[in-house]
């Protein structure tokens, strides 16, 4: 039997075939319920015990080889007659599924056009920080309270590297190395070492908005955050601004809009309010414009910093943050629009 073995791997290994249906043919020689792989199989049922496991094994390497010489041929043949290539192109094609984009992108990419509109470009920074980036040149030193308001993630090698907490520290970049005028959003994800819940998340997006020219006023920043809110969320939309304090503004203010859900009247959204807070901003310190060698006595600006997620949520009624980082296909099908 060991011989037939033999015999039949030599007829395999040695067989060449000019078209499929020569391939075809061999197969079922070979290997179909009559052939003569199947046939040795049926033998081997007969062969004395103590030979089983070297006669079974050479068997089945025998099928393994053969099976691979069909799938060889064939692939060599597909889509071929006489060697010349046939295609029916009349068979219907594959169709490709189209995504949606995420939610959050939509965001972004509408903050960026309305901005655009104003002049502002788009500028980017790095998400592994040092200290006087995400710090110390936003006029935070290493004792200063504010410090405590983000918890940061720290390398613990080098304490002067961290994850940025705040897009706030593309400022920085753009200030040291470019000339006023200087009018420009950034867009970035920011990380922050909070418990996750339907409300905080260890990473979230922001973007941040800086204008620093000549001349540049409170009620400059008034107006073109008036502009936007009014693109983002409605042309009956209100604007308020609340005194508030960051390190890097003076004066600093917070800014709500009139609830998008229930014009101002209080709902659920809102919490009866029918404002909802959605940016922080002010007028950059001179004491940062100063740390990035911007002459404070020439030029002033304003700055503003806002959270996409929270944007999103307002604008989609979206009342759990984690549903933007599970990805949901479910959840994130629901978002069609293509921008
Ligand atoms: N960086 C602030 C934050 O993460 C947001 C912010 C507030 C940015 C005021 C600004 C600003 O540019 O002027 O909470």
């Amino acid at each position: 039997m060991k011989d037939k073995i033999e015999e039949l791997l030599n007829e395999i290994e040695t067989f060449a075939a000019d078209n499929r249906e020569r391939v075809e043919e061999f197969r079922i020689k070979i290997l179909s319920k009559k052939g003569k792989v199947t046939e040795l199989f049926d033998e081997f049922k007969t062969i004395a015990p103590e030979l089983r496991k070297e006669v079974g094994q050479k068997l089945n390497e025998l099928k393994n080889r053969a099976q691979e010489k069909v799938n060889e041929l064939k692939e060599k043949f597909e889509n071929k007659e006489n060697g010349k290539i046939v295609l029916d192109l009349t068979l219907p094609g594959e169709t490709i599924a189209v995504g949606s984009r995420h939610p959050l992108s939509l965001v972004r990419n509408q903050i960026i056009e309305i901005f655009s509109r104003i002049g502002f470009t788009v500028s980017e920074g790095p998400e592994i920080e040092d200290d006087w980036h995400n710090f110390t040149a936003l006029n935070t030193p290493p004792d200063h309270p504010a410090r405590d308001m983000q918890d940061t993630f720290y390398i613990s090698e080098n304490p002067d590297i961290v994850l940025r907490t705040q897009t706030s520290s593309v400022q920085v970049h753009i200030m040291e190395n470019s000339k006023p005028p200087i009018r420009t959003i950034s867009p970035g994800r920011v990380y922050r070492n909070e418990a996750i819940s339907a409300r905080a998340h260890c990473q979230f997006h922001q973007v941040e908005g800086l204008y620093i020219d000549k001349n540049v006023s409170f009620a400059d920043l008034k107006q073109a955050l008036l502009y936007f809110s009014k693109e983002m969320f409605g042309e009956e939309t209100k604007i308020r601004l609340r005194p508030s304090f960051f390190p890097f503004t003076e004066i600093s203010a917070e800014m709500d809009i009139s609830c998008p859900f229930c014009k101002g009247e209080g709902c659920n959204i809102c919490k009866g309010a029918g404002w909802v807070e959605i940016l922080g901003c002010g007028m950059v310190d001179p004491v940062v414009l100063e740390n990035c060698k911007i002459d404070s006595r020439v030029y002033s600006g304003f700055a503003f910093g806002m959270g996409i997620e929270r944007i999103t949520m307002l604008k989609y009624q979206i009342k759990d943050l984690r549903l933007f980082f599970e990805n949901d296909i479910r959840f994130l099908r629901q978002f069609k629009t293509v921008i």
